[in-house]
């Protein structure tokens, strides 16, 4: 099947509504080449570009996740945390035009004020700059830990809770939702994990609940929108129960 008879076959099917990626295996894929670590980084930026492209503008999904760079990953050689800040300085700043162009809107989760500051500039420009594209809805998580995220928020209803404005019944699931970065995003469909790592690593611990998981061996710069619709493809086929027992199959 060539790309375009994959494409019509996904659009018969359910579309996710939201599909979010850790796009792992950047510096394993360099060291298999006999290249530094950093060139992965730079080829899997390509390769995010490529596929935010070809999804703002064959795909009808309207929320897509990049896990960018977690607050774990701080703790990789300075070097390269700086080369990857520089990285998404450049990306977002030289071609944040092709987000607006292919009608794209940004949004970040994650600790923004903890970024270097050129590079959290340069990241809330693009953010104002894409606000009133009305396309696909692209978030980054940057600087973000699920942990983390879960906390602020419980600090954020303490707070409320002891100044007297919230009783602990009035803390809903929607309302704890409401508290995270995530707020107003749908919980994922899909997630998409690269370079066979059977992991969350910290990454949406509260919105992934019922998210289906589909797990690729191949590393992250060779990751092609095939890929990407073979994994819209095993969605298709999966049968969502949230717990419930199977539609159809023990009716008398
Ligand atoms: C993912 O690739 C990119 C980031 C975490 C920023 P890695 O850099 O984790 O690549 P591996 O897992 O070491 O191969
Ligand atoms: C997850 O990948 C984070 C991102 C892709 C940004 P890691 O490479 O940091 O995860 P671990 O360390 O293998 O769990
Ligand atoms: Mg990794």
């Amino acid at each position: 099947m060539n790309l375009d008879e994959m494409i019509d076959n996904i659009l018969e099917g359910t579309i996710p509504e939201h599909v979010a990626i850790i796009p792992d295996g950047n510096g394993r894929w360099a060291h298999n080449q006999g290249l530094e670590r950093t060139e992965g980084h730079r080829q899997g930026t390509k390769r995010a570009e490529d596929l935010i492209e070809f999804i703002a503008k064959k795909i009808p999904i309207d929320f897509l996740t990049f896990y960018t760079f977690s607050t774990e990953n701080w703790s990789r050689p300075d070097s390269e945390v700086k080369f990857l800040m520089t990285l998404l300085k450049n990306l977002l700043g030289n071609r944040g035009d092709k987000l607006l162009k292919n009608d794209v809107r940004l949004r970040i989760i994650g600790d923004i004020d903890g970024l270097p500051d050129r590079t959290e500039n340069v990241v809330r420009k693009t953010v104002e700059k894409t606000s009133t594209n009305e396309g696909l809805r692209l978030i980054l998580a940057l600087n973000y830990g699920g942990r983390q995220e879960i906390l602020t928020a419980v600090k954020e209803l303490a707070s409320q809770a002891t100044g007297g404005d919230l009783s602990s019944e009035e803390i809903t699931e929607k309302v704890f939702q409401s508290h995270l970065y995530t707020s107003e995003i749908p919980d994922p469909d899909l997630l998409i994990r690269t370079s066979g790592e059977r992991r969350i690593s910290n990454f949406m611990l509260w919105q992934l609940a019922y998210t289906e998981i589909w797990i690729t061996e191949k590393f992250w710069p060779s990751f092609k929108p095939e890929n990407f619709l073979e994994a819209i493809s095993d969605f298709q086929q999966r049968e969502r129960r949230f717990g419930r027992v199977e539609k159809g199959k023990y009716d008398q």
